[in-house]
C-alpha cells in the first residue's frame, strides 16, 4: 500500500515533466481583453468565500499524498510553503493511515507546519462515515474532501469497484462530519448531471478534477505489469467543459486539473470556478526545486492572479465571472453539444 503511494508520486511526477508547455481545453478559454476595463492590481482583493469557508487566496494545494516517509517529507515542503505563501492545502486521502495508524504522522505533518492555515481532509468515497469523522480529526482539519475516481480504480490493479455504494456512503459522510464536504474528482471531472446529485446527497462544494492535466488511467496504466488499458488515457470531461457543464447544478463550483499557470486559474474563475486547485505542477517544484523554489512559486502565482485580475477589470476572485470570455475549439463543440450556449 505504502509503496503504491511512492509510485503514484513517481510516475504523475514523470508524466507532468511530459506534458509541460502542451496545450489542454484551458488553452481555449479566451478572456476578451478591454483595453480600458483594467483596474489597479493594488485594488485587487484574493479573498475567498465559498460555502463558509473563507480563504485568503483563491489558489490552493489539491491533495496529493502521504503515508510513507518520502510522502511525508514531500507533504512537509508542500505545507511549509503553503504556509509562507499563505494558500490552503488538501492531504492526499488519509484512508491508509486509517487503517494502520502508524503512517498519520506523515499526514498531520501538515497540520504541524501549517498550524493556523486552511487544512481539507481527504478520503475516498467508499470510507464509513466514522472514518470520515477520524479524517477529520487526524488532521484537525477544517473541511473534508471526498474523491471520485471510478476510472483510477477501474485501471489500478488493485482497485475497488463498487462504485455503487459511493452515493449512499457520501450522504451518510455529510452528516456525520460537521466541516464542509467537498466532493472531488481525480482528474475525470464532474459532469453537470453529477454536480446536481451531489447537491441532493448533502454536499456544500463540488472541485470538478477535470481532465487535463494527471491522468490517473494513465498513471495506473503505467503500474500494470500488462499495461493494457492505454486506449483508456485521457478519459473525462476537461476542467473548462465541467465547469460549463455544471455552471446551473446547485453548487458551488471549485476547478482543479490541468491548471499550469497564472492565467488558467483566471480562466477557471472566469468560467464561474470560486477557487483553483494546484497539483502536480506544484509537486513537481517541490520534489525538483525543494522548499524555498515552490515558496517562490506560489508567491509569483498569488502576485500574477492578482495582476491577472486587475487587468480584466476584477476587483476580487468572485468577480472574475464578469469578464468578458470566448469559448474556441474541442470546448466550444462540447459545449454545443450539451446545449449550454
Ligand atoms: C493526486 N490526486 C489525489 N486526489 C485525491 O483526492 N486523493 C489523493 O490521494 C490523490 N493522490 C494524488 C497523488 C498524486 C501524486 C497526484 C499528482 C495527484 C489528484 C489531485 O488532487 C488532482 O485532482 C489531480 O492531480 C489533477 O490536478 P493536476 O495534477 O492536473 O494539477
Amino acid at each position: 500500500m505504502g509503496e503504491r503511494k511512492d509510485e503514484h508520486l513517481r510516475i504523475a511526477l514523470d508524466h507532468e515533466r511530459a506534458r509541460r508547455g502542451r496545450p489542454n481545453d484551458l488553452d481555449d478559454v479566451e478572456l476578451v481583453h478591454h483595453a480600458l476595463d483594467g483596474i489597479d492590481p493594488a485594488r485587487v482583493s484574493l479573498d475567498v468565500e465559498v460555502a463558509g469557508m473563507r480563504w485568503t487566496s483563491p489558489v490552493y494545494v489539491n491533495g496529493m499524498t502521504g503515508g510513507t516517509a518520502h510522502t511525508g517529507d514531500v507533504n512537509r515542503t508542500l505545507a511549509i510553503a503553503a504556509r509562507e505563501a499563505d494558500m490552503p492545502i488538501a492531504s492526499g486521502s488519509v484512508s491508509i493511515a486509517l487503517d494502520d495508524p502508524s503512517r498519520a504522522p506523515w499526514f498531520r505533518v501538515l497540520r504541524d507546519e501549517h498550524p493556523d492555515g486552511f487544512v481539507l481532509a481527504n478520503v475516498g468515497a467508499d470510507r464509513s462515515a466514522d472514518d470520515a469523522r477520524r479524517a477529520v480529526d487526524l488532521l484537525r482539519a477544517d473541511a473534508l474532501q471526498v474523491h471520485l475516481n471510478a476510472a483510477q480504480e477501474l485501471v489500478m490493479p488493485e482497485g475497488s469497484t463498487r462504485f455503487d455504494t459511493w452515493a449512499a456512503s457520501i450522504a451518510a459522510i455529510c452528516e456525520a462530519v460537521d466541516v464542509p464536504v467537498v466532493v472531488k474528482e481525480v482528474g475525470a471531472g464532474l459532469s453537470g448531471r453529477t454536480v446536481a446529485r451531489l447537491a441532493d446527497l448533502g454536499v456544500a462544494v463540488a472541485d470538478v478534477g477535470g481532465a487535463g492535466g494527471t491522468d490517473f488511467v494513465r498513471v495506473e496504466n503505467d503500474r500494470r505489469v500488462a499495461g493494457d488499458y492505454a486506449y483508456l488515457a485521457g478519459w473525462g470531461l476537461s476542467t473548462p467543459a465541467c465547469l460549463l457543464d455544471a455552471a446551473s447544478a446547485g453548487l458551488p463550483l471549485l476547478a482543479s486539473g490541468g491548471v499550469r499557470h497564472p492565467l488558467d486559474v483566471v480562466r477557471a474563475l472566469a468560467l464561474g470556478a470560486q477557487g483553483v486547485g494546484v497539483a502536480s505542477r506544484f509537486l513537481a517544484i517541490a520534489v525538483e526545486d525543494g522548499e524555498q523554489a515552490l515558496v517562490d512559486e506560489m508567491r509569483r502565482w498569488r502576485d500574477h492572479v492578482r495582476a491577472l485580475l486587475g487587468l480584466v477589470g476584477a476587483a476580487s476572485p468572485a468577480d472574475a465571472v464578469h469578464a468578458d470570455v470566448l469559448v474556441r475549439g474541442r470546448l466550444r463543440e462540447l459545449a454545443e453539444l450539451r446545449g449550454l450556449d
